[in-house]
């Protein structure tokens, strides 16, 4: 299982401890969410923020942008180190374009799906992908309860995957834990994000072992 840690349940006091955490684990990636208020009722942290992150971060950075136009911060994104770029199907009116960019930008284009936004409208678009990133709680806040459904939307999104031959990973973010985990891996999820089940945990790096091999 790839493990993708998120910076939003960090302690934003002492963000080096908790990077340094991240460089010494055993997880893939590092998942970060950006808010505008606007797309989602909260903030979070912006460019600034996540310059300083990848100064000290050695992992590849996951962003996911919970924000309206995401496509005007392209360039940005790509500037402060991403790997993998995640934009909302429901924030993107040209969403062919959108990945386009990201992709000629040359960073790895993700599509992110809210809880209520079926599978079925990824359709002819997922063989363009390189990740889609399933929400398993209403985006724009850490430590919420994991939506069940999200095991069928996994269980769909794999048919879809394979009946178009695209190569896009199967990620899922919201209310993952060792439990949650368990299921969506045997769903057939790829990828794990994880917020609350990490940084509130008493021992971060084997909360990020124990997931990356479920
Ligand atoms: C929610 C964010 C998540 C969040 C997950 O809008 O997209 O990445 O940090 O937090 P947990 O794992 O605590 O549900
Ligand atoms: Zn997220």
């Amino acid at each position: 299982m790839i493990v993708s840690p998120s910076l939003l349940s960090a302690d934003f006091g002492n963000l080096n401890k908790d990077l340094e955490m991240i460089n010494s684990s055993e997880a893939d990636w590092l998942h970060i969410d950006i808010m505008d208020g606007v797309f989602v009722p909260n903030i979070s942290f912006g460019f600034p923020v996540l310059k300083f992150v990848q100064k000290v971060c050695k992992k590849p950075l996951d962003v996911h942008l919970m924000i309206v136009e995401p496509q005007k911060f392209i360039e940005e994104v790509k500037a402060c180190g991403a790997e993998i770029m995640n934009v909302h199907y429901e924030a993107c009116t040209h969403l062919d374009r959108v990945v386009q960019q990201i992709k000629a930008a040359g960073m790895k284009a993700g599509v992110t799906l809210n809880p209520a936004t079926p599978v079925c409208m990824l359709r002819d678009i997922v063989s363009e992908l390189d990740l889609v990133l399933l929400m398993s709680v209403n985006p724009g806040f850490g430590g919420q309860k994991f939506i069940h459904n999200t095991l069928n939307k996994v269980k769909e999104l794999r048919k879809l995957i394979e009946e178009t031959g695209s190569k896009a990973l199967i990620e899922v973010d919201g209310g993952v834990n060792a439990e949650t985990g368990a299921m969506l891996r045997d769903a057939g999820a790829d990828v794990l994000v994880a917020g609350n089940y990490v940084f509130k945990s008493e021992n971060p790096t084997s909360a990020i072992s124990l997931l990356r091999n479920l």
